[in-house]
């Protein structure tokens, strides 16, 4: 829990990087592309109809967007013989017409997986596989240009160092499922930018360490093996009772650029279950971890992008896992539930503008 004198030191903290990019979100868009990270957040299917701020927020503040759902396992695949790109594709037409690029989330997680995957056998497993992988990256080709190829593949465990997350591949191929999973992407279109991506490496909770340990052995093993990974993503789900264990990131990154890979952040968002109520404290805390973490990795290493997982406080998956106990709304994300810039989204444009 975060005492009074901390919630304090970063609402100070913040007040000085706002000032410094307290120009107007319009501006924004003057920024020379070459220069400016590209910002992203990610985009629900059924608001786009409905809510036309939220589509405008999209077209007023991005450069990139990633599908909230669409490209998960149970939404394409609904059954072992379908795939469904209906809702990826209407995100997807949306992007278009924004010209904002379109990322892929994700090919493989042992998350949003349809219950029939649970029957994969391990003789059929390898063909499944590379199938969907096939079928969902041609679909896309040219269009979709970024992949989450692996999503969360290190195991979560308290102290000791995690191996991989269980998933129907490690238990039917073993380890070797992230190789073909990239083997195949590269394959299916060799231009795309193939990126393993994972959430839990940055905060002083106890969990970063051994976390960061088995991300960089993994990350190494697959190079030493030739398989095609491009980039790595940070998720960025960071929880706002904790701090940024900045040494730690600025390590991290610092080693994974000196590998040649690029760094993206894939899915920001303050997770604000245990800070205090006030939202004024609230939100210069959540605006203060972002801050503190995209320091960290600019100290490192230039992101590839910045994306936020969601936009709006109106539209946000944290309820899901981190109500809060007082019954009051989640606060994660850059801009409140009607549309107003929060101090949040000053670090990020902060950072985005940012150069050398
Ligand atoms: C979440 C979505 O936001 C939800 O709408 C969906 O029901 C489940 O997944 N890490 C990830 C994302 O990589 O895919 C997750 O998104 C959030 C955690």
């Amino acid at each position: 829990m975060l005492s009074r004198r901390q919630a304090l030191a970063a609402s100070a903290k913040l007040a000085a990087v706002a000032g410094l990019a307290g120009l107007r979100a319009d501006v924004a868009h003057a920024a020379r592309d070459d220069v400016r990270v590209p910002y992203g957040a990610c985009v629900r299917r059924d608001p786009l109809d409905t809510d036309v701020d939220y589509r405008a927020s999209f077209l007023s503040y991005c450069q990139t967007v990633t599908p909230e759902g669409g490209l998960y396992w149970y939404d394409i695949r609904p059954t072992r013989q379908q795939f469904k790109f209906d809702i990826a594709d209407a995100i997807l037409a949306f992007a278009e017409a924004s010209r904002l690029p379109m990322r892929g989330h994700t090919l493989v997680w042992y998350g949003a997986m349809p219950d029939w995957t649970k029957g994969i056998r391990a003789g059929e497993a390898e063909r499944e596989l590379t199938t969907h992988i096939e079928r969902v990256m041609s679909h896309y080709r040219g269009k979709i240009k970024t992949w989450h190829v692996v999503n969360e593949a290190i195991d979560e465990s308290k102290g000791a160092v995690p191996g991989l997350r269980p998933n129907i591949w490690l238990q039917t191929l073993g380890d070797k499922y992230i190789d073909i999973a990239f083997r195949t992407a590269r394959r299916v279109d060799p231009s795309a930018e193939l990126i393993l991506n994972e959430f839990g490496i940055e905060q002083l909770d106890g969990a970063g360490p051994p976390r960061r340990q088995a991300f960089l052995k993994l990350i190494k093993d697959l190079l030493s093996r030739g398989v095609p990974l491009n980039g790595i993503g940070l998720q960025g789900h960071l929880k706002g009772g904790h701090q940024i264990d900045r040494d730690g990131v600025y390590d991290f990154v610092s080693q994974i650029r000196a590998l040649r890979l690029s760094v993206h952040v894939t899915e920001l968002d303050v997770i604000d279950n245990e800070l205090p109520a006030p939202v004024a404290v609230r939100d210069a805390v959540v605006a203060a971890r972002a801050h503190d973490f995209l320091e960290s990795i600019f100290a490192a290493a230039r992101p590839s992008a910045i994306i936020t997982w969601g936009i709006t406080d109106r539209y946000t998956w944290v309820p899901t896992w981190y109500k809060r106990k007082d019954g009051l709304a989640n606060r994660p994300l850059p801009f409140d539930e009607n549309y107003r810039p929060k101090p949040l989204w000053s670090v990020i444009d902060y950072f985005c503008r940012k150069t050398g």
